[in-house]
């Protein structure tokens, strides 16, 4: 494995890379922050599966933190990471610092639309155009074939989605389903600010999901009762409340008032001072499939 931290050193390798394989090489990028967990290595091996060489990158992005988030805390292994991507497979490691990537305040933007203005986008104001013009500087820096993310983060997936399709992005977008611990609980970087009783709520967020799984597959279809009974299992399980309880059409993330297969379900919850997110679903569809360009992994 190769590991540059300047765009430089990246576009020479990659043009070295591109030369070896006479044009018939293709790139896949994982774009990451970093403390990598078997959720980032899921990534790396589906990139692994449909490109013949894998970019990583690790960049915690202060673009899409806010003032009041977890930048300063957010975790960071950069050893670790090297070593997992190494031993996973990852051809070339990108670790730019934060002057490579912002030598000046950013005078341009990537702004979404709509898309973002509900769910994480209203927790959070700006995080969405934080990822956007990140994405997009590394989708020009490295030009893959395939770019890979996370259906955990599905309104990310939305308007990264929505970004390429606008902007006339050439890369392929892959969704990988969501990868978990024993216990279900979405692996998150996050997940390591957790303490045991924190860690214990946390793991209410799957079993609450399963629930609404149970009721819809048991024929329950009204989206306001499904979302109630997710947020009265949060609060009766472990005493958490929900930042919103989505039940959503995947295309557009807008609420429906009926689920059906293929609905997509976002909850966001605090533990203690840490927002965890997870995804669902419904009727074991596939995330990506109601998305304009073929985005099912
Ligand atoms: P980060 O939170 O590090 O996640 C990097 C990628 O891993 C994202 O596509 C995310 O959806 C995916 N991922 C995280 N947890 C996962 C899990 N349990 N199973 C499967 N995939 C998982 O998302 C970001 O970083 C940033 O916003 C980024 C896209 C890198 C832009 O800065």
């Amino acid at each position: 494995m190769l590991t540059v931290t300047t765009a430089r050193e990246l576009r020479a390798e990659l043009a070295r890379v591109r030369e070896r394989a006479r044009g018939n090489g293709r790139i896949a990028l994982v774009p990451t922050m970093g403390a990598l967990h078997d959720g980032h290595l899921a990534l790396v091996d589906e990139a692994r599966r449909r490109a013949d060489v894998v970019v990583l990158s690790v960049f915690v992005n202060p673009l899409q933190f806010a003032p009041t988030d977890d930048l300063a805390r957010y975790p960071r292994d950069p050893d670790s990471d090297a070593a997992k991507a190494a031993a996973r497979g990852v051809d070339v490691l990108f670790t730019p610092g934060v002057a490579e990537l912002y030598p000046r305040e950013p005078r341009v933007r990537v702004v979404p639309g709509a898309i973002a203005d509900r769910w994480e986008g209203a927790v959070r104001p700006g995080h969405f155009a934080g990822v956007l013009t990140v994405v997009a500087k590394l989708l020009h820096l490295v030009a893959p074939d395939v770019a890979v993310f996370g259906q955990k983060d599905a309104q990310q997936v939305a308007v990264v989605r929505a970004m390429l399709d606008d902007l006339d992005f050439v890369p392929e977008l892959v969704v990988v389903p969501t990868a978990r611990e024993a216990d279900g609980l979405a692996r998150s970087s996050r997940n390591v600010y957790l303490d045991a009783t924190a860690r214990w709520r946390a793991a209410a967020i799957p079993e609450a999901l399963a629930a609404m799984e149970r009721a819809f597959a048991g024929g329950e279809s009204n989206a306001e009762i499904l979302a109630a009974l997710v947020e009265r299992e949060l609060r009766s399980r472990a005493a958490l409340a929900a930042d919103y309880v989505a039940v959503t059409d995947p295309a557009t993330l807008e609420p429906v008032q009926r689920a059906t297969r293929g609905t997509l379900v976002m909850v966001a919850a605090r533990v203690g001072p840490t927002r965890l997110l997870d995804t669902i679903v419904l009727g074991d569809a596939r995330f990506g499939t109601g998305l304009t360009r073929g985005a099912a992994a």
